[in-house]
């Protein structure tokens, strides 16, 4: 049943995209393909079954037949399916072998084909058709975690049972084979019986194939990379199938673990949708843990990149309103600023909110007519903002506001000087400069990821305390070849 399984897989392995080597690690991410999903997949797949069916080659068959007066040799040849009703096939999570069983029963096949006998000079043939009652097929598969985090699928059973087999024959002397018909028969039957469970087989055998290809790791942009790999085996129960996943961030660069671990948490059932994805703040800080030991967390600031609409300019004049001696020190000069993330910013995921919590240094220089950058004096800002989430549109969107913002000084060149103004000004600054320009970016948010063929509908997110969860249905928009 090669894409009825993929199918309930690969919804998994899509949705994100690497190799735990502490196999006791808390997943930063887990994905749960519950039975209403795993029931999708499955009748998605179903089309499959018939070009299955459709491309079954039934072997030619060969034989002899012994009767009083001699021996009959004949031929079965050109055999093809005509015809196949079946019901829908059955998938389902079996708890105790931690793997999926995935049957048919009641499977109706018609076949036409040409049969040929020999019997010492009298050679006969013609066509026959044929009908094949209560194909019945079960088969058990083991879902596990390989050595470097990938799903692999072991412990394949299977077993087939063809029912009864009738068979007309058409043509030739038909007075002398119409005799033998019972023997065919059981001699068919057997064979299609024997064809079934390792074409089943093999299917598998190539989807644990592709699944051990398959990356578990993912480059994300030019810095960071995503692990995906299987931290824990896949935990089955009775409707649900729950992936752990490590869900970290990496420099691609210099891979290191944060100094940070991801907690434990547990995804709330959720029945009615095929999906859900829970990412912890752990993976979200991971992220930020990236970005920031690779040193991309810092920018310079100089007057031309402030808005143009702004009262306040980054020169010792403008700033002079704020630093009295500065204008004396360093008459009208130009200014610039190195801001930079003292620690990792952190993320908080707290109920219908996360919360992100941000340590920063200003270092400000003047620009001496030669260029050189004269020291001035170094800030501590500590900053706190409130963001939401949610997807609208199959698009995940955001805003966030600012909850806090101290500014202290942290060392000077110049004197000391009053902060209060400046740290007015310049959380003034920040509501009314950058965070519009962050809210529009977050507006306009991030399209689901979506794959060549399946899309992800229905989507929503909630945000819970350590984790924000999407659940979601998927649709499959190029089904497989349904024709039955
Ligand atoms: C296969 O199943 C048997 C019986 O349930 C079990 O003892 C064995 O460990 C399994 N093999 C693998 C590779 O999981
Ligand atoms: C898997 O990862 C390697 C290295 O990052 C990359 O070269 C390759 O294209 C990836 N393969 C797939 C199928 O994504
Ligand atoms: C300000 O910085 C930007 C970006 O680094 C740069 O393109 C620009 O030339 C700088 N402007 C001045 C006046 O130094
Ligand atoms: C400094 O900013 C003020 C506006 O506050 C402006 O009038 C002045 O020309 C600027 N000086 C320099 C050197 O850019
Ligand atoms: C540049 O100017 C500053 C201040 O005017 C001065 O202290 C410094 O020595 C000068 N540097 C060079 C390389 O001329
Ligand atoms: C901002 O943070 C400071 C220091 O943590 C605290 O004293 C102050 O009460 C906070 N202000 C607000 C409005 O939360």
């Amino acid at each position: 049943m090669k894409n009825m399984l993929p199918s309930a897989i690969v919804v998994l392995t899509l949705l994100s995209c690497t190799c735990g080597d502490n196999p006791g690690d808390n997943p930063g991410v887990q994905v749960v393909l519950t039975n209403k999903g795993l029931q999708y997949g499955k009748h998605v797949a179903a089309g499959w079954v018939q070009s299955f069916l459709d491309k079954v080659t039934v072997p030619d068959i060969k034989g002899d037949i012994n009767i009083k007066i001699g021996t009959v040799h004949y031929t079965i040849t050109g055999t093809t399916i005509t015809k196949c009703d079946f019901p829908e096939p059955e998938v389902e999570f079996i708890q105790d072998i931690s793997g999926l069983k995935m049957s048919i029963s009641g499977l109706d096949v018609a076949l036409n084909g040409r049969w040929m006998t020999d019997f010492w000079i009298i050679h006969d043939g013609g066509t026959f058709d044929m009908a094949i009652y209560g194909v019945n097929v079960a088969s058990e598969v083991q879902l596990e975690k390989d050595a470097s985090g990938h799903l692999s699928l072991t412990n394949f059973s299977c077993s087939a049972e063809v029912g009864n087999v009738d068979m007309w024959l058409h043509g030739g002397g038909s007075w002398l084979v119409q005799h033998f018909v019972s023997h065919f028969k059981e001699n068919i039957r057997s064979q299609i019986k024997m064809t079934i469970c390792p074409a089943v087989k093999e299917s598998l055998d190539t989807l644990d194939f592709e699944l051990q290809a398959m990356n578990v790791s993912f480059d994300v942009d030019q810095v960071l990379a995503l692990d995906l790999s299987l931290t824990l085996s896949p935990a089955i129960q009775k409707s649900s199938l729950n992936l752990g996943l490590k869900g970290e961030f990496y420099d691609r660069k210099n891979p290191a673990d944060p100094p940070f671990a991801a907690q434990p948490f547990v995804l709330p059932e959720q029945p009615s949708y095929m999906l859900s994805a829970g990412l912890s703040d752990f993976t979200l800080n991971s992220a930020s843990y990236g970005y920031f030991s690779a040193g991309l967390l810092q920018v310079l600031i100089n007057d031309s990149m402030i808005p143009p609409s702004s009262p306040v300019r980054l020169n010792t004049s403008s700033i002079g309103k704020f630093i009295p001696q500065l204008p004396k020190m360093f008459p009208d000069l130009l200014m610039i600023l190195h801001v930079y993330a003292k620690d990792t910013p952190m993320f908080s995921l707290q109920p219908g909110v996360v919360k992100l919590s941000i340590q920063i240094g200003v270092k400000a220089f003047a620009i001496a007519p030669n260029s050189t950058q004269i020291p001035l004096f170094v800030l501590d800002v500590g900053s706190k903002f409130s963001g939401k989430m949610w997807i609208k549109d199959e698009t995940l969107k955001g805003s966030m506001m600012m909850d806090n913002f101290t500014l202290t000084l942290a060392s000077t060149e110049i004197g000391p000087f009053q902060t209060d103004t400046l740290e007015d000004m310049m959380g003034n600054g920040l509501k009314c400069f950058v965070l519009p320009i962050v809210n529009q970016k977050l507006g306009k948010g991030i399209i689901l990821p979506r794959a060549k063929n399946m899309q992800l509908v229905y989507s929503t997110l909630k945000m819970e305390k350590g984790f924000v969860v999407l659940l979601s249905d998927v649709k499959v928009i190029q089904a497989c070849k349904n024709s039955v």
